[in-house]
């Protein structure tokens, strides 16, 4: 099946427009990516597919095309250095202003892919948590994927993708489900609220956030939905609250609302 050149910047349009990531370049990938898909239910065209996405796009075709167009490459680990920094910094902060306000803890990972993001939070505040009690540390991930945020809920993992997680963890959070296969424990699964949200829409969380992780997500939007994005992220964290990236990302040129406290970790300023 052919992807003509219209049919190509059709798709290229709508997915930029409905979900901020540039496919620009990227007409292999989604020529690769569709094509059995399309074959197999029976589309004779790009065109007929994109039509049929676009007369609803809350429906099973839309929600197939941003599953295959997506990439959710993530691991467990990834940039520790985050983790390190809530455990030192942000932890103790959130334990001082909180304490006399509902212990209520307030986390968003807003491009959770999998899961291992998420839980990786999870297991540092349940640790350091754990000595103190009453506090409530149930925190929200986001993806626009259903694909992934499935996979997220189950928290089903290969033994290669546990392998990196520090063996106290693995023995205090994962129980093994089949051969080769571990899953996270309930109590640390109960604790994180999985949701579909695309990050192109207003934010329709009640209460705002200690923290927000926008890790590796902004690579695939342009200067001016990058510079939306955090203008409304930055209006659903409170004030002393912290923003992280990825570390290969930054947003010193884009917006002066928040305050770099050092590559890829920002604060809103109060
Ligand atoms: C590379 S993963 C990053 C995962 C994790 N934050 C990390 O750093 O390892 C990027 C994720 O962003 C999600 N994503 C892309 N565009 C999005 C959008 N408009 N709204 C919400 N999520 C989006 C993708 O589905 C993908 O799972």
């Amino acid at each position: 099946m052919q992807l003509s050149e219209p049919e190509f910047q059709h798709i290229v349009k709508y997915v930029k427009d409905r979900y901020g990531i540039e496919l620009g370049r990227k007409r292999v990938l989604i020529a690769g990516r569709l094509e059995n898909y399309l074959l197999r239910e029976g589309y004779e065209s790009y065109g007929q597919y994109i039509e049929e996405v676009e007369k609803n796009p809350t429906g099973k075709e839309a929600g197939k095309l941003i599953n295959v167009l997506t990439t959710n490459h993530t691991y467990f680990m990834r940039e520790f250095e985050h983790m390190d920094y809530l455990k030192r910094v942000v932890l103790p902060w959130i334990m001082n202003v909180q304490r006399g306000k509902g212990r209520d803890v307030r986390i968003w990972s807003a491009a959770s892919s999998t899961g291992e993001e998420p839980y990786t939070i999870q297991m540092v505040l349940q640790d350091f948590f754990s000595l103190d009690e009453g506090w409530d540390t149930q925190i929200l991930a986001t993806d626009i994927s259903t694909r992934v945020l499935q996979k997220a809920k189950n928290g089903v993992y290969l033994e290669e993708q546990i392998r990196p997680l520090p063996e106290n963890w693995k023995r205090r959070y994962l129980h093994e489900v089949g051969q080769e296969q571990y899953q996270m424990k309930e109590e640390l699964r109960e604790k994180i609220v999985f949701r579909q949200f695309n990050l192109m829409d207003e934010i329709p969380f009640r209460g705002l956030f200690h923290v927000v992780f926008l890790r590796n997500v902004m690579i695939y939007f342009d200067e001016e939905t990058k510079r939306k994005l955090l203008d409304r992220i930055y209006e659903h964290i409170v004030a002393g609250g912290y923003l992280f990236i990825g570390t290969t990302e930054s947003i010193g040129e884009i917006t002066s609302h928040f305050q770099c406290l050092q590559p890829s970790v920002y604060r809103k300023v109060k």
